[in-house]
């Protein structure tokens, strides 16, 4: 039986010291090359990496970038010439010696399951299987059923960006009991938290549209079968006489197929960014398309989601259904006041 990392013996934890030198180098690679495959295969799903949590690992290069951003800033002897690029001065000024030769020993990652991983910031290499020629740094998967010398010597990598209430496997506390070393999913508290902004993907600057739809709010909800309230909030909402085109599978009242989303909540006021679980960090791109779209959002979700505001009162929060008849107030309120509502945008301008 495999025996939970943090259970591990002294001994043991010996053998592990080959992989912890080079974990960030690892962290790097699998979440650069995570961001190379979410573009490949053109999804929504953006990536952004959290520095402070990356911080947080305490590894030994975390105080040199940090000194060097400090000397960038302060020292004169880094002006950038008249003949360098920004791009060539930052990556001179941002240099850091290496103490492994990553052409010659590349980073190993196993079970890449056939991932497209053409571009790391090291050199890398992902295959779906190993042997004694190719020995993972890193291994996506958990300890258990790894042949010993690769669950000793590797740093096992959990990555998703499914919410915990969905896939209890991805919940911190169950992954680490199983052997994971580096947890990446949406939670920030995951020691690479892989979440769905992304300043590439999502266009937050861009200006508002006129409303012109007569209903209040739209709605984009496909899976009828959350495990969170959402239904019974949109529900509660239309009960209340906020009036809502809703596009997606349920409770549909507007042809959604073939509709541009972004470009039809440009046309609202309001956005039901509903996600399907209320977890702390677990913000998807129906919240940062909605703030794209310069249409508030009115959030089912995330319990933090104000972390995750651009400005206070940008966005309405249904907490619990108790909170619908306030909700649905403030939505009547500010439709029916330019200034008002004009306000709740001041993020954009
Ligand atoms: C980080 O590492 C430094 C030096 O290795 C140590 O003094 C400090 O206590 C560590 N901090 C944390 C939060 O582990
Ligand atoms: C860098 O630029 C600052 C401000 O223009 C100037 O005062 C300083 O002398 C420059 N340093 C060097 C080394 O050229
Ligand atoms: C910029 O000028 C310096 C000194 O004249 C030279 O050494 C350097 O190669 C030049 N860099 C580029 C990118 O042209
Ligand atoms: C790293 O390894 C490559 C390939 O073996 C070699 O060409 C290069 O000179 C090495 N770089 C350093 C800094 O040793
Ligand atoms: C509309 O909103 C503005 C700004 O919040 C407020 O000052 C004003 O009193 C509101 N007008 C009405 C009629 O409620
Ligand atoms: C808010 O009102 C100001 C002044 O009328 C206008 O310039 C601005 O574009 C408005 N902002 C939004 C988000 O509508």
């Amino acid at each position: 039986m495999a025996v939970p990392t943090n259970m591990r013996t002294g001994a043991v934890l010996g053998g592990r010291r080959r992989w912890t030198k080079w974990i960030q180098w690892i962290i790097i690679v699998v979440v650069l090359g995570e961001m190379v495959f979410l573009f490949h295969l053109d999804q929504l799903n953006g990536e952004y990496f959290n520095f402070k949590s990356f911080a947080a690992l305490n590894f030994s290069l975390d105080n040199d970038v940090e000194h060097r951003a400090e000397v960038i800033h302060k020292d004169d002897s880094v002006n950038r010439s008249n003949n360098e690029s920004c791009e060539e001065w930052l990556e001179k000024n941002d240099f850091l010696g290496y103490g492994r030769n990553f052409s010659k020993s590349p980073i190993h990652v196993a079970f890449g399951e056939n991932q497209v991983w053409d571009s790391c910031a090291v050199g890398c290499k992902f295959r779906s299987t190993v042997s004694e020629s190719f020995r993972p740094d890193g291994v996506l998967r958990a300890a258990s059923g790894l042949p010993s010398w690769m669950e000793k010597e590797s740093c096992h990598i959990l990555r998703s960006m499914e919410s915990s209430s969905y896939y209890p496997e991805n919940d911190l506390t169950s992954a680490r009991k199983r052997g994971y070393d580096v947890v990446m999913t949406t939670s920030l508290e995951s020691e690479v938290p892989v979440g769905y902004f992304s300043w590439a993907e999502y266009d937050l600057m861009s200006p508002v549209s006129r409303k012109t739809e007569g209903a209040y709010a739209a709605a984009f909800i496909s899976n009828c079968g959350a495990h969170n309230f959402r239904l019974e909030a949109l529900e509660g909402l239309k009960a209340q006489g906020v009036r809502i085109d809703s596009y997606g599978q349920c409770l549909r009242t507007r042809e959604g197929r073939g509709v541009n989303k972004l470009q039809t909540l440009r046309r609202y006021k309001f956005s039901l960014a509903f996600e399907n679980s209320n977890e702390d960090d677990y913000v998807t791109e129906k919240f940062w398309q909605s703030l794209v779209a310069g249409s508030v959002p009115v959030v089912v979700g995330a319990p933090n989601i104000d972390n995750f505001s651009p400005a206070p009162n940008a966005l309405l929060h249904i907490k619990s259904l108790n909170d619908i008849p306030a909700v649905a107030r403030q939505i009547k309120y500010l439709a029916s006041n330019f200034t008002a509502y004009n306000e709740t945008l001041r993020y954009v301008t």
